[in-house]
């Protein structure tokens, strides 16, 4: 017999920086700082990521090209393996995202590629804690409670089978 199953996800869409919460605009704006300091010779493309931790630290992380294309690095996991670097035990709740062209801030929220999702993903698995993901342009913030709505039927370590400390 065939099943159809459906997976509904959901986020928040706020059309201004002012509806925001005061957490969430603070970390939008270091997302926003941190995009500054990407290095994107070829796609002109800079983003920038902010991660907030559970004693309140926010640790930044950009985009960092590379002329060999794959080598390159996009800024949610540049801040990701900053905060699992150098703040191991210090969990992840929060991510905010913004991107910058010559133009300025983009417009539009930017969300995540593939690659990037699975790493959130894993780092939610890692550390038990769901990720308030922040996507945010100048026109419109999406706020997202946990990378499964973006990322459903995701491959993780229970698929495995492998039992870690
Ligand atoms: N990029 C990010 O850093 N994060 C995203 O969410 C989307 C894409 C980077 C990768 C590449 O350096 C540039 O943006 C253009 O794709």
């Amino acid at each position: 017999m065939i099943k159809l199953n459906t997976i509904s996800f959901s986020y928040k869409e706020f059309e201004s920086f002012e509806e925001l919460n005061e957490g969430d605009r603070e970390l939008i704006l270091a997302a926003r700082e941190a995009a500054n300091k990407g290095y994107a010779p070829y796609s002109g493309f800079r983003v920038g990521a902010a991660t907030r931790l559970e004693s309140g630290i926010i640790v930044c992380g950009a985009n960092i090209e590379n002329a060999a294309f794959p080598s390159g690095i996009c800024a949610e996991r540049s801040s990701l393996a900053n905060s699992v670097s150098n703040h191991h035990n210090d969990k992840p709740v929060a991510m905010a995202i913004s991107a910058l062209t010559k133009d300025g801030i983009t417009n539009y929220p930017v969300t995540p590629c593939g690659n990037c999702r699975q790493v959130i993903a894993e780092e939610e698995s890692r550390t038990g804690n769901q990720i308030r993901i922040i996507l945010s342009g100048i026109s419109k913030t999406l706020v997202i409670e946990g990378i499964s709505n973006l990322l459903p039927l995701q491959f993780n370590k229970e698929d495995l089978k492998v039992n870690l400390p």
